[in-house]
């Protein structure tokens, strides 16, 4: 279900950017999902471990050719548990807006500091999560239009809690006589808020993108790519 709303393949430019990151790896997607990202890099030759929490997409990951390269662990993505303390990576990412899927700070936090915990000196952790909310009325409700054919329309519904920067988003679907719904909750922050969470954790900001062609980030963004590195590397 997840790949038909989302696509299935992961732009070029996004498996170029985090190829070119990830060095000579070894490589940790946080909320691996199907694999979109993740077969790919291991098809590349990296070492790849993929964390998730649902049992679903694992299976729908396992059910990918190639995806046997990969090691997969069932969790929660802000433990950036692996099942083995002395694992480290040159590179964790965690892509697709997965980061606010996390719907406290205090577990985004806990999300970086154990990503900090796991990287490798120079080691870095690639971050995409959107850099605008939906624009709403007063109410704090909104109706949005994502696809309209003659035999589907998908809407987004949202309610959005400004004082505590979180939404709860539904996905609903009208296919084939019948609505689906998926209830995506997030809890969103922006890039000053993310810097901060990183700098309590060790790591400092090295870069930041509006896309994954490396265009500078600025006021009209709509996606926040930001990459941080965790100090000690040869550069330092
Ligand atoms: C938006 S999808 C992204 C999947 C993949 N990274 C990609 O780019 O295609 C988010 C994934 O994160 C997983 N997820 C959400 N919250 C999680 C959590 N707290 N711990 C682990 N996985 C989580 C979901 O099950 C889903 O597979």
């Amino acid at each position: 279900m997840f790949d038909a709303w989302y696509g299935v393949e992961s732009s070029d430019e996004c498996l170029t950017t985090l190829r070119k990151l990830a060095g000579d790896g070894p490589v940790l997607e946080l909320g691996v999902g199907t694999g979109r990202v993740a077969v790919p890099l291991a098809a590349s030759g990296l070492q790849v471990t993929g964390i998730d929490a649902s049992p679903e997409m694992i299976e729908q990951l396992r059910a990918k050719p190639g995806s046997e390269r990969i090691t997969v662990v069932q969790g929660d993505l802000a433990d950036a548990d692996v099942g083995d303390e002395e694992a480290r990576f040159s590179l964790i990412t965690c892509v697709d807006n997965t980061l606010f899927l996390l719907e406290s700070q205090e577990e985004q936090v806990r999300c970086f500091r154990n990503v900090a915990r796991r990287l490798t000196p120079g080691g870095l952790f690639v971050i995409e999560v959107p850099a605008r909310v939906p624009r709403m009325d007063e109410d704090e409700h909104g109706v949005f239009v994502e696809s309209v054919s003659a035999d589907r329309v998908g809407l987004w519904i949202v309610d959005h809690n400004r004082a505590e920067q979180r939404m709860f988003m539904q996905q609903v679907s009208f296919e084939n006589g019948s609505v689906r719904l998926l209830p995506v909750p997030v809890r969103y922050a922006w890039p000053a808020e993310l810097d901060l969470m990183a700098q309590m954790a060790g790591l400092r900001l090295r870069e930041r993108w509006s896309d994954w062609d490396r265009t500078p980030f600025s006021s009209t963004s709509v996606v926040n790519i930001s990459v941080y590195e965790k100090p000690g590397g040869g550069d330092d």
